[in-house]
């Protein structure tokens, strides 16, 4: 029988340093779209998939976070005073069960496989759900969903990937596909922010895994990779050696949040998609295109 994925990791640990100076004392998981911040989008999409169990890796400024997901008794008691049963209800509905989440510190950002490797202890000898929050996708039903189904399938290590210009190729992990089809294709190649000429294809690794534990023993050897970070697609080209890789090429669109242009663009497409936002917002737009100081 194959196992099921029960339990995701956040890493939530970075310095998100191209949001300076917005992300000096608050994670960038924090900033918000819309009216949510990044990592409930994330949660909201795990717990789509049947997640119960949710991992964070944090680093400086942890108490935020676990703050979001705690309760709020003082707010919750003034806004069943003034009426406001909705936003209350709201607030009820983002909530995690008691005792469904864990919190574990990356004391140096050394990278994201460093970061997920510290939640091994947490995690077991389990396969888990590894969602990036910064890179938010708008999908329906959400990507880890669509990655579950060809988990069931296929079970081993799946990996949602998307088309991207050649020309932004570097700035991401990039994969090789061999036989199969988009919804799932056997993986064969694996290389983190490669040249443009040595990427194996236009398909970039975006932010959802569904890991087998024991990248946990090869993440063990902590060996810097590209950047000088300790990279999670350097232990997956091990574990390919000895595990199948699955590549999901998911339905839907995504932002880069941890970029200031698809926070933005992510900013109006959620809004967009708001009934009392959407012909307001239209309006603002076409001013704004217009306007000149
Ligand atoms: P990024 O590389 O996009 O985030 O990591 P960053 O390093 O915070 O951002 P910049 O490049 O300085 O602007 C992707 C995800 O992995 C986490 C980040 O918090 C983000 O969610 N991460 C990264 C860690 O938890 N620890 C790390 O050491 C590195």
């Amino acid at each position: 029988m194959r196992k099921k994925v029960r339990i995701a990791i956040f890493p939530v640990a970075g310095l998100g340093t191209r949001f300076l100076p917005a992300t000096k004392s608050m994670p960038k998981e924090m900033l918000t779209i819309v009216d949510k911040p990044l990592i409930q989008y994330a949660v909201d999409e795990a717990r789509e998939a049947g997640i119960e169990h949710f991992v964070f890796v944090t680093g400086r400024n942890k108490g935020v976070i676990e703050d979001h997901f705690d309760r709020h008794f003082e707010l919750e008691t003034t806004l069943l005073e003034r009426g406001k049963t909705k936003e209350f209800k709201e607030l009820q509905r983002d909530l995690p069960q008691p005792g469904q989440t864990s919190f574990t510190r990356q004391q140096e950002p050394l990278g994201l496989g460093h970061a997920v490797w510290c939640a091994r202890d947490i995690v077991g000898d389990e396969p888990f759900a590894l969602l990036l929050p910064d890179m938010l996708i708008k999908a329906e039903p959400g990507v880890l969903s669509q990655m579950m189904y060809a988990y069931e399938k296929n079970g081993g290590n799946i990996i949602a990937v998307e088309e991207v210009a050649k020309e932004n190729i570097s700035s991401y992990g990039v994969v090789g596909r061999a036989s199969g089809t988009d919804e799932a294709f056997i993986i064969n190649e694996m290389v983190e922010k490669p040249a443009p000429e040595k990427a194996p294809s236009n398909l970039i690794i975006s932010g959802r895994y569904i890991l087998q534990p024991h990248i946990f023993d090869l993440l063990s050897s902590h060996k810097r990779g590209a950047g000088g970070e300790i990279q999670i697609t350097d232990a997956m080209q091990k574990l390919m050696r000895e595990q199948d890789f699955t590549g999901v090429k998911f339905k839907g669109r995504t932002f880069d949040c941890g970029t200031k242009l698809g926070f933005l663009a992510a900013n109006i497409a959620y809004a967009l998609d708001r009934e009392q936002l959407r012909e307001k917002l239209q309006k603002e737009i076409a001013n704004l295109l217009n306007y000149r100081l």
